[in-house]
């Protein structure tokens, strides 16, 4: 356990914005994908903290297989990073204080065997690793906003990255959120299908949403 004291908020709009069937932790319900963003820096503690929660997903068999590369604006990495956004995302993000390329990687060593193993779940395992990332960043009135809008045979080359090994999954911006008073259209509070239509007893049941 750390010292550290941090103030986790809850954005009250969102939280009144959206339509719940029963009780849901506040850091689940508020957390949203804004895009205004006040282009400040990020310390580095923050941004550690919010890969430290991502650091506490679940995952088969312990494998952990997540990957970050990450730039913070005002680095050398930073444009290297931007220039693999797609533009209508570039258009917004360009105030992060950091840009995340999000790999899963998909090989694990076989505890048995000793010889590599595929990890059948890298994709969902970082998926798990990502929404503790988005978590703990709303909790700290940060911007978390994952982007598949980038340009994935671009991402591959220009770090290298074997298709074999580990799959490039979206990019993450985060950010400093403006001050609540002087937030203008945002957030755009977000509601989702009623749990009749994803979740069913005794068998899957074939729902088609609008
Ligand atoms: C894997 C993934 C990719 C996404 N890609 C984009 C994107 O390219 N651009 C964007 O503006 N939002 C993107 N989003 C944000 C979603 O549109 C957003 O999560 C969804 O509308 C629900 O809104 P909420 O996150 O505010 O609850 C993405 C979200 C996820 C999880």
């Amino acid at each position: 356990m750390t010292k550290d004291h941090v103030n986790y908020v809850y954005d009250p709009v969102v939280l009144k914005g959206r339509n719940t069937e029963h009780p849901v932790h506040p850091l689940i319900l508020s957390r949203s994908s804004p895009r205004e963003m006040s282009g400040e820096d990020i310390p580095d503690r923050e941004l550690m903290a919010l890969f430290d929660a991502a650091r506490w997903a679940p995952s088969y068999r312990n494998a952990q297989p997540w990957r970050f590369l990450y730039a913070k604006r005002s680095t050398v990495h930073w444009q290297k990073f931007l220039d693999i956004v797609k533009p209508a995302n570039q258009a917004w993000c360009h105030t992060a204080s950091a840009l995340v390329v999000v790999v899963a990687h998909k090989w694990t060593v076989d505890r048995e065997t000793g010889k590599p193993k595929e990890i059948p779940t890298a994709s969902f395992d970082t998926g798990a690793a990502c929404m503790a990332l988005a978590l703990e960043g709303s909790g700290r009135d940060l911007v978390v906003h994952c982007m598949f809008g980038m340009d994935f045979e671009k991402a591959y080359k220009v770090f290298g990255i074997d298709r074999d090994r580990d799959g490039v999954q979206c990019m993450i911006a985060v950010g400093k959120r403006p001050a609540l008073t002087v937030r203008d259209r945002e957030p755009r509070v977000s509601q989702r299908n009623p749990i009749e239509s994803f979740a069913f007893e005794g068998g899957f049941v074939k729902v088609y949403h609008k």
